[in-house]
């Protein structure tokens, strides 16, 4: 079984990363008129007001994982037999798409994605709607601090770090207890938080690399 690249969820994610091409070509036009200092301030602030005065402005951009991380990730699901994934992180569903199918293929299981722009959780509900995977991701609509705090599963094996960069120690804190040897993190962007990398990288219990395009991928050890 391969969902991804079948019907209807291909043809979803054709239309998705079209979108999401337009949109990145647009944000970076508008990226470039800020200075690096300015863009550096509102991509590494752990302030929920610079935060999420960020994403707001943002919330028309899909700010999506590129074709390859997306298909890194429906591969990392497959290879830890995933059934239990949680994403920070959801926009417009383009990987949480990815995570899903790989679920589907799995043999089933469940997707937590956490998302605080309202009008992307319903543009994302549609999608994932449209690629006929609803059943398997629950999208929590809200600041993750809060909706992941609580309602997870006992146990969790892949891990999408992909909201904002400055709260990926703290998502993960919120679910470290979870994960077991062999859960994976994929973290994009890495590289706008040194606390998590020092995290995956020196605290004795992750085995870490940094990958393609900023993308860190750890193993719980
Ligand atoms: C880089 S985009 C995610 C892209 C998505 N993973 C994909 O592949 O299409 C980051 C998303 O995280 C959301 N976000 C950022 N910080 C958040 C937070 N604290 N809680 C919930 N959602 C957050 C933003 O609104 C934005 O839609």
């Amino acid at each position: 079984m391969n969902t991804l690249t079948q019907a209807p969820v291909s043809t979803v994610l054709e239309r998705l990363f079209a979108d999401a091409d337009a949109s990145q070509a647009l944000l970076m036009q508008q990226m470039g008129a800020l200075s690096s200092e300015e863009r550096a301030a509102l991509m590494a602030s752990a302030r929920s007001a610079d935060y999420q005065a960020f994403y707001t402005r943002a919330k028309a951009f899909h700010l999506a994982v590129s074709r390859k991380t997306g298909a890194l990730l429906y591969m990392y699901a497959r290879m830890t037999r995933a059934r239990s994934v949680v994403e920070f992180g959801t926009s417009f569903g383009v990987s949480t798409l990815h995570l899903a199918a790989a679920l589907r293929d799995n043999g089933g299981g469940l997707l937590i994605s956490a998302e605080f722009e309202s009008s992307k959780v319903a543009a994302a509900r549609r999608n994932i709607a449209a690629a006929g995977l609803s059943d398997l991701v629950e999208v929590r609509e809200g600041d993750a601090q809060e909706t992941l705090a609580g309602g997870l599963p006992e146990s969790i094996d892949l891990v999408l770090l992909d909201g904002a960069k400055a709260l990926y120690p703290a998502v993960l804190s919120l679910l470290e207890s979870r994960l077991h040897a062999g859960s994976v993190l994929v973290a994009d962007n890495a590289d706008w938080s040194p606390e998590y990398l020092e995290i995956v990288r020196s605290s004795g219990r992750y085995f870490s690399q940094a990958l393609h395009e900023d993308v860190e991928v750890s193993v719980r050890l």
